[in-house]
């Protein structure tokens, strides 16, 4: 295969954006940071643009563009099921602006469903946004990874045979923003409904990547709860989406309240609209609604199973380059590519993590992200920190806590750019001394001066 063939490329904006390097010279950018946010496709900005002479408030107004704007918004609902394989007429489908408000909200407004339940099963794997949430209404408690940093789902069970009747909700994400394992969804549902809990699923990282079934809601496998962020989902102008069971989200109370939740007020009594919309206070986002059907019909045009085979490829391709480079190391189950999404994380030995980043953008113009990546309790199992070094890091300035790079692949990289990221790390490898003396001290607003 052509290096440079990549049959997604031309469907996503600012592939050809150059970049100024520290010495000045312009580039063409590399963003491998995809798990982070992703560029929007073309398809979406020409939908927003098409649509935006008929842009009008909804739900509110009799006039023409009025009721176009509410049933574009509404209908929204009906592509995202369809796309994720759930029950139309028991799914409900409520528009947020990203994964972490979803989740948010779900803590929220599951507050006094099966108020007897006050337990949380969360995991070792989870994003920050997928278990604060949940701290300060319920208790958790945590789900382990085994040594490669996979879930382990006797743990899972244990935890469930022991807080039985007691859990509400397991909350796993679908796949690791650290790691890109995934979880395997389906059936951890089945274990959970068999011990009459309920499952959410955090898709912000397995959504864009790989198919998904939400499956029909009387299959033991099915999905409960899911979530995902249009950003992460070449969709980005502030919308995502939390589903769930039309039967839950009908009698729960809304967490936020305003404009749009009610049937009927007075100073006395309120009664709330049904779901989803007394979940949408406000004006709701109806050009983040079509961003993310349009950002749908492109992937499914392109087929989830292409695409993740296509970022599999790349995966493969990368991991096994970097394995040849002297002193990089790589975290997690990084051979077992097909229980991944295309994330990488890793190290250079010797080298700070922030220090690599910055000289990958500064002289090589590749953007990836460095950190902990907002999964702090996850980093520290897979880099076997201790809870006495923990607390030691806890006097560091924050750019030198531990932690590593990420790369991170969309439906859009190539393998020449891998190529280009192999010989960058070769370099900066082998020459460690020379990167070390040159940019420990530099600020990397440098560029922006
Ligand atoms: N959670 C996003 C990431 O992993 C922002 O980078």
């Amino acid at each position: 295969m052509n290096n440079n063939y990549n049959p997604y490329r031309d469907l996503v904006v600012g592939v050809n954006a150059k970049v100024p390097l520290i010495t000045g010279y312009l580039k063409n950018y590399i963003n491998f940071d995809n798990a982070a946010t992703t560029p929007p496709l073309h398809k979406v900005l020409n939908d927003i643009n098409n649509f935006s002479s008929y842009y009008s408030s909804i739900h509110r107004g009799d006039g023409y563009k009025s009721q176009l704007s509410t049933k574009i918004y509404d209908d929204s609902r009906d592509t995202i099921k369809s796309f994720l394989n759930c029950d139309d007429d028991r799914m409900d489908v409520i528009f947020v602006k990203n994964c972490t408000e979803a989740i948010n909200k779900l803590a929220n407004i599951l507050k006094d469903y099966e108020p007897e339940k006050d337990v949380i099963l969360s995991t070792f794997m989870e994003h920050h946004s997928n278990d604060l949430p949940w701290r300060k209404l319920y208790s958790v408690y945590y789900v382990n990874v085994d040594d490669n940093g996979n879930l382990d789902i006797n743990d899972l069970e244990s935890k469930l045979i022991k807080y039985n009747n007691r859990v509400k909700l397991v909350t796993v994400t679908g796949a690791s923003n650290v790691t890109g394992h995934k979880t395997p969804i389906n059936s951890i549902a089945k274990l959970v409904h068999n011990y009459n809990a309920k499952i959410l699923v955090d898709g912000a990282q397995l959504i864009p990547h790989s198919p998904v079934n939400l499956m029909p809601y009387d299959s033991l496998e099915h999905i409960d709860f899911a979530a995902f962020s249009g950003h992460k989902f070449y969709a980005p102008f502030g919308s995502g989406a939390l589903i769930g069971p039309k039967d839950i989200l009908s009698c729960c109370s809304p967490d936020y309240v305003g404009g749009g939740t009610i049937d009927f007020v007075t100073h006395d009594f309120v009664i709330w609209a049904d779901s989803p919309d007394k979940y949408e206070a406000g004006t709701p986002n109806v050009l983040g609604s079509i961003a993310i059907v349009s950002a749908i019909e492109t992937l499914s045009d392109c087929g989830m199973k292409n695409i993740e085979n296509y970022e599999r490829y790349l995966t493969k391709y990368a991991t096994l380059n970097m394995l040849k480079i002297p002193n990089v190391i790589l975290y997690g189950d990084y051979l077992n590519f097909n229980n991944k999404v295309s994330i990488i994380p890793f190290n250079i030995n010797g080298l700070h993590h922030k220090l690599v980043s910055k000289v990958l953008s500064l002289e090589f113009g590749i953007g990836v992200r460095s950190g902990c990546f907002c999964a702090q309790p996850y980093m520290q199992k897979l880099l076997n920190i201790s809870q006495s070094e923990i607390m030691k890091n806890l006097t560091l300035p924050k750019e030198k806590y531990p932690g590593t790079l990420r790369i991170s692949f969309g439906m859009y990289n190539t393998i020449s750019e891998i190529n280009e990221l192999i010989f960058a790390l070769n370099k900066i490898a082998t020459n460690r001394k020379y990167y070390l003396d040159k940019y420990s001290e530099i600020d990397s607003s440098i560029l922006f001066d």
